[in-house]
């Protein structure tokens, strides 16, 4: 048994995933970019009910939607699991995936988090983060806030090239409008305290170093720095406050980790099997807490310190498909704005 595994394991790592396979056993290759502690339950658990073996193949998005291209027709990826509906929307433009129709995908998850080719299993909220000893509670309710003048030398974020500030530019577009989101932008801009660099914690740190005072951040970060142990994650978030943004209106704009499954799947009927097994109670409950996220499914909940101490918030329901629609219009507005 020992010996197998460690085989399986090494099969997968060269990516000779069919080759490892016997004539009768059924397998499923995954390529994903994501990689948490909750996998090896997470995929254990299909295995166990379905008797589907799993190839896991994990690296970065990029590379591997790259590598999806270059495989082409021959590619033995069955699913891609990767996070931000604005990176799904490039691997389903690029003709990545084939469509899904399942009515227990349709049951299970909420019709803003599906398209007809990947489907989203859990979401993370993007969130204002502020150091209330430079900023108060009034002046960063809203994103749009973000961008008055009142706040110049203030804002820090990470890159505008990066999938999730181009995600919320397009939730943006959707909500304000193209015109109304480039002179959010521009504001946004001209209040920053520093030029864009660095990932969401960094933001996070800077706001609590009083560096900036207030960032955008996604909730999980946030979340896995007041679940953290460490002396210095437990100052940053002793010396910053949360918002969850645009509660008064339109809620605050989440993203999703979703999965789709691959044109030129070998094993379709086992991926159709493995993404309704992710929208299964158990398997919500892995993916999401694995990142500190919310399960996808509304009739699941995880138990989780941080998240539970952060609350309930309205959520913009606004469909992932919509907002990945816009992306390219965001990227554009951001370029003509300077947000790198
Ligand atoms: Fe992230």
């Amino acid at each position: 048994m020992i010996r197998k595994a460690v085989l399986t394991s090494l099969v997968a790592a060269l990516g000779f995933s069919s080759f490892g396979a016997s004539a009768s056993e059924q397998v499923l290759n995954v390529y994903s970019a994501r990689h948490y502690q909750t996998d090896d339950a997470l995929y254990g658990n299909f295995t166990a009910q379905t008797g589907i073996r799993v190839n896991r193949i994990e690296a970065r998005e990029d590379e591997l939607i790259e590598r999806i291209r270059n495989e082409g027709a021959n590619s033995p990826a069955d699913v891609f699991i990767t996070v931000d509906a604005s990176r799904l929307a490039k691997a389903d433009e690029m003709g990545l995936f084939a469509p899904v129709k399942s009515a227990a995908l349709e049951a299970r998850i909420p019709a803003h988090l599906r398209t007809d080719t990947w489907i989203a299993f859990s979401t993370r909220a993007r969130v204002i983060v502020y150091n209330p000893t430079m900023v108060k509670a009034e002046q960063v309710q809203n994103y749009e806030d973000l961008a008055k003048p009142e706040l110049k030398g203030q804002v820090c974020t990470r890159s505008g090239s990066h999938p999730y500030n181009l995600s919320l530019g397009a939730a943006l577009i959707e909500h304000n409008g193209a015109a109304a989101t480039e002179q959010w932008a521009s504001g946004l801009v001209a209040n920053f305290a520093r030029s864009p660099r660095g990932g969401d914690t960094d933001q996070i740190r800077a706001v609590a170093a009083g560096e900036c005072g207030v960032a955008i951040a996604n909730s999980y970060y946030y979340a896995r720095l007041m679940n953290s142990s460490r002396p210095e994650d437990q100052q940053v978030i002793a010396a910053t406050a949360f918002v969850w943004p645009n509660q008064q209106g339109k809620g605050t704009h989440i993203n999703v980790s979703g999965a789709g499954i691959l044109k030129h799947a070998p094993n379709r009927e086992a991926a159709v099997k493995f993404l309704e097994y992710l929208a299964s109670d158990q398997a919500q409950v892995y993916f999401a807490d694995g990142n500190n996220e919310w399960p996808a499914v509304p009739t699941v909940k995880v138990n989780n310190p941080a998240l539970d101490k952060l609350g309930e918030f309205k959520v913009d329901t606004l469909e992932m498909g919509r907002i990945a629609r816009s992306v390219p219009e965001a990227q554009r507005i951001f370029d003509r704005a300077g947000y790198r």
